[in-house]
């Protein structure tokens, strides 16, 4: 299976590989896993007082095509509201990485991922 370009790229240089404190009251953490490969992706985000993404870092033990879609949306999500962040489609991602079919659950683990983060951020912070 030929990898795009673009996956190749975020796969040989991924952005925002790292953690923060899980348990820093500004920080949210999604983690996933997906059943049919066992690939699990963590996302964290950090937010500002007024509800913006500021930054963003990622871990993945998985796929190519899961670091590279874990790579992008922890660029994408930077500077974007929480509801901007959770609006991020799974069909972007794989539309913006060309994912072949049998790659696109990749991207929708991503897409959980974000939507984790936020929820854990809005939980820790009684939103
Ligand atoms: Fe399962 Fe990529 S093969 S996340």
């Amino acid at each position: 299976m030929a990898y795009s370009d673009k996956v190749l790229d975020h796969y040989e240089n991924p952005r925002n590989v790292g953690s923060f404190d899980k348990k820093a009251t500004d920080v949210g953490t999604g983690l996933v896993g997906a059943p049919a490969c066992g690939d699990v992706l963590q996302l964290q985000i950090k937010v500002n007082d007024s509800g913006i993404i500021e930054d963003a870092c990622f871990k993945t033990y998985g796929c190519g095509s899961a670091i590279a879609s874990s790579s992008l949306i922890s660029e994408w999500v930077k500077g974007k509201s929480l509801d901007e962040a959770a609006a991020i489609k799974n069909s972007e991602i794989a539309e913006e990485l060309e994912l072949p079919p049998v790659k696109v659950h990749c991207s929708i683990l991503a897409e959980d991922a974000i939507k984790a983060a936020i929820a854990d951020y809005k939980e820790k912070n009684g939103k």
